[in-house]
């Protein structure tokens, strides 16, 4: 195999050269614990100071709305936690494809006979019914209870997208907490929380070329919670732990240089996924895409024509140096599908893949990995799935 074509960014992506450039003096030379209050000490803690501010200044918010997370799984965490324990919200309102660090969470807390759960109508590409949101929620509110809503920004499988202004108008109406999983988005767009009705957003560096381990929760002026994570006083007191110095100066520096970049990044990114479609067109009238051009542009969700396999057909490309996903990354090495695209219900009898690019992503990695698909495809649907073993290389 000659050269790894990475097409799963949406699973992490490559750490910036000039992010792990920033991050080395935080593990060498300024290795003061950001709480000591000697010179060394303080001199870690300006930076992280620092660090939140830039992050803020970049989200359109105050750097007290900003805490400082190992990720999206413990941001989304600490939001569904504090929006049950200390907000008074005893019903949530999600969709079936929110991410694992949403859906086992709350499944987690619904395990208390008092909070309850229901999912919002999705259409065909996975996108929330606006409409079945605003019943659902005027339906609690008429009865007295506070609802939190959690909903994603961009799905990580399909890349479907949720307008958060309208959605927080909704949840405004109904004196509803509105949780929204950015991890797909943040250092994809340019956002802004101050005017985007969100109580709560979650974000993860490694999405953005940062380091993995780090993240952030926005939360909204004025809502007081309880930490997740107990012992010292570290985040405000809202998150207990010494601080991942270097990991926040990583995370900050890779905001700074996707939102530096983002208008080319974007462009160049779209441009590549348009290339791909059209070529996985060109290459079977039996291929169709659960990613539509008003989704995620880093996403392109491929259905293979009836008779693929999912697994056999990840396993050849990875033989051939093509790296995507069957779905979510997190789920590699579970023996079930995708929930993702079992709740779009489109009874698909072949293989879904996503691939899923980055501003390392170039026009010959496309090639590459349609070329491999060309080769593979019917080969696979010759195969007798029910009886075949993923061959050894
Ligand atoms: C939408 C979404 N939410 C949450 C997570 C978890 O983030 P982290 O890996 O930083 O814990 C991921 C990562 O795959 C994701 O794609």
């Amino acid at each position: 195999m000659d050269k790894i074509v990475y097409l799963d960014n949406a699973a992490t992506t490559a750490l910036d050269p000039m992010v792990l450039e920033a991050m080395i003096p935080y593990m060498t030379e300024f290795y003061g614990n950001p709480s000591s209050g000697y010179s060394i000490g303080r001199q870690t803690r300006r930076a992280i100071e620092s660090a939140r501010k830039q992050v803020a200044d970049m989200l359109g918010v105050k750097p007290t709305n900003i805490f400082f997370t190992s990720g999206g799984t413990e941001s989304n965490n600490t939001a569904i936690s504090a929006a049950l324990t200390d907000l008074g919200c005893t019903h949530i309102i999600s969709s079936p494809i929110e991410h694992h660090a949403v859906l086992h969470t709350i499944t987690h807390y619904c395990g208390d006979a008092k909070v309850t759960r229901s999912f919002v109508k999705l259409n065909a590409s996975g996108e929330v019914d606006l409409h079945d949101l605003d019943e659902q929620l005027a339906e609690r509110s008429a009865k007295g209870i506070k609802c939190l809503v959690s909903l994603m920004h961009a799905n990580n499988e399909i890349g479907s997208l949720l307008n958060l202004t309208t959605v927080g108008e909704i949840c405004e109406r109904y004196a509803a907490i509105f949780h929204s999983d950015c991890v797909q988005t943040i250092g994809h767009y340019t956002l802004n929380f101050a005017s985007s009705g969100v109580h709560f957003a979650s974000a993860s560096g490694h999405k953005f070329h940062g380091p993995k381990g780090t993240g952030i929760l926005y939360v909204r002026d004025g809502i007081n919670f309880t930490p997740f994570i107990h012992g010292g006083g570290q985040e405000r007191k809202r998150r207990a732990g010494t601080e991942n110095t270097h990991g926040i100066i990583g995370f900050t520096k890779a905001l700074e240089l996707a939102m530096e970049n983002q208008v080319k990044d974007q462009a160049q990114i779209e441009t590549l996924n348009k290339q791909m479609r059209e070529k996985l067109n060109a290459l079977s009238d039996e291929i169709s895409f659960n990613s539509t051009a008003e989704s995620l542009y880093t996403v392109l969700s491929v259905n293979f024509p009836t008779g693929t396999n999912t697994d056999l057909m990840l396993a050849l490309l990875d033989r051939n140096g093509i790296c995507a996903s069957g779905g979510s990354a997190c789920n590699t090495g579970e023996t079930y599908g995708s929930h993702v695209i079992a709740a779009l219900n489109k009874g698909l009898a072949g293989a879904t893949i996503r691939f899923s690019f980055s501003k390392t992503t170039c026009a010959v990695d496309i090639d590459a990995a349609v070329e491999v698909l060309g080769k593979i495809l019917e080969p696979v649907k010759a195969v007798d799935h029910s009886t075949a073993a993923i061959p050894a290389d």
